[in-house]
Formats: structure tokens, sequence, C-alpha cells
């Protein structure tokens, strides 16, 4: 169902120490109050089990930044979908640009990724979005539309309907570059196309995309008034409260 969603993608950052205050802290300044969106916070594996304890998951979801493409057996170092289920979180990053460029992940993995995930009932926030050479190729449309083909329109409608999309911008990605609300509209509204060319526009108008790439409390709130702009996957302003609570509060 769509739903408008904040979600914070901690990547890399914070101990298990520092990351449980920030979940504390995250969930005492959400407690009372009422929000107009979804939160989740993604983190590193090793805070989800804990987290999980820490926080009230009426209000503060909870997510993996990744999981294996593997069930389960000798593959040193992964952590598979089941597992990231057993924890307690709900959702989990798949296809992060980061994880594309850096670790190799294809299309062809990534659909894996996310039958697993879906299979152990895990929501995956799905990731797509150009590097700069291809937006100034004028290449982002088709480039964005491979992604969702070859990773994602294998799944039944009733599976796709399971999806969160997120757009993010590889250019924009920590950079304080933001793709201007009119860039973003334009991209969503072209991937709401897609998932209507082949799903139907009930599927695809019930589909939450959110937008990803240096959103800040100060952005937020432009961004998020597209009509096809569902929400946003937050990096570095959601390690802070300070940071995180007034992109919550753009909604
Ligand atoms: P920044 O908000 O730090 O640009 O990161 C965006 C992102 O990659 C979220 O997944």
């Amino acid at each position: 169902m769509r739903k408008n969603i904040v979600a914070g993608n901690w990547k890399m950052n914070k101990t298990l120490q520092e990351g449980t205050e920030l979940a504390k802290e995250l969930q005492a300044a959400l407690n009372g109050k009422a929000v107009k969106c979804d939160v989740i916070i993604c983190t590193p594996f090793i805070h989800l089990a804990s987290i999980s304890q820490i926080i009230d998951t009426k209000t503060v979801k909870l997510g993996a930044q990744n999981s294996a493409d593997k069930v389960s057996g000798a593959y040193t170092g992964e952590v598979s979908a089941a597992m990231v289920a057993s924890t307690g979180a709900q959702y989990v990053i798949l296809g992060h640009s980061e994880r594309r460029a850096y670790y190799g992940e294809t299309n062809a993995i990534l659909k894996e990724k996310v039958k697993l995930a879906l299979e152990n009932n895990l929501t995956p926030i799905f990731c797509i979005g150009e590097v700069l050479a291809e937006r100034e190729a004028g290449k982002q449309d088709q480039v964005v539309k491979t992604q969702i083909e070859e990773s994602l329109f294998d799944l039944s409608a009733e599976d796709f309907g399971k999806i969160v999309l997120a757009y993010e911008p590889v250019w924009a990605i920590g950079t304080g570059k933001t793709a201007t609300a009119a860039q973003a509209q334009e991209m969503h509204a072209f991937i709401r196309q897609t998932l209507a060319g082949k799903y139907g526009a009930a599927v695809a108008n019930e589909t939450s995309i959110l937008y990803g790439g240096s959103a800040n409390a100060g952005n937020a709130k432009e961004l998020f008034a597209n009509p096809d702009v569902d929400g946003g996957l937050i990096g570095g302003a959601a390690l802070k409260v300070d940071t995180f609570l007034p992109i919550i509060e753009a909604f």
C-alpha cells in the first residue's frame, strides 16, 4: 500500500553503543508525536537485534542495508534474509548504488536478493538510479528502467506490491547536490509509468517511491510536495535526531 515513508540509511556508521543511543533518542523524540509518515531506520546488521528491543515498531520500524543472494551455507561473511528477519527487522535496503559500485551487485544478483527477502517477509526498499555520466548523456530513464526490469519484473503483481522503491541519483548521494524537486518528480512519474506498463495503474499507484540523495531539512518539504514523491531515503542527515526529525516533520 502506498505510504509516506522517511527511512534513514545509517550506512557504515555508528558503533553498537552509538547506534543504540541514537535509536533511543529517536524513539524518545517521536513518542507522543503525531507524524504523517512511517519512520524506518536501516542500521548495520550487528545493531538490529539490540535496536529491535529498544524501538516501538508502531513509531519506528527497523531495516537492514543488505541481505544475501543465497539461502544459507558456506558463504563466509554473508547475512541471509532469514537472519535479518529473525532480529525483528521488517525491511531491507537492496540495490543501493554503493553496493552496486563497490561490491559488484548486478541486476541479476539483486533479483535473487529480492526474492529471498520477500520469502522471509521482509519489505525490500529497492534502490535505483543513474550515475552522472548517464544523466549527462540523457540516459537516466533507460538506466532506471533496465534496473527495474532486470531485478523486479519477474515478480508477480502481488509480490511487486510489497516493494518500496527508492530513486537515488548517484550524483546526488553524499555530494550536497540534490536533484531539484522537478527532476525528482519527472523521474518518479517515469518510474510510476513504467510500473503501470507492466503491472497496471492500480499497482503503480499503490507503490511508494522514495527519493534519496542529499535530502535534508531544507529541501525535504519541496521534494515531498511532489505528487509522485512518497518520502525519502536519508543518508547523512539520518545520523542525528536533530537533522532527521525535521525531515520526518516535513510531511
Ligand atoms: P545522503 O543523504 O547522505 O546523500 O545519502 C543518500 C543515500 O544514499 C541514502 O541511501
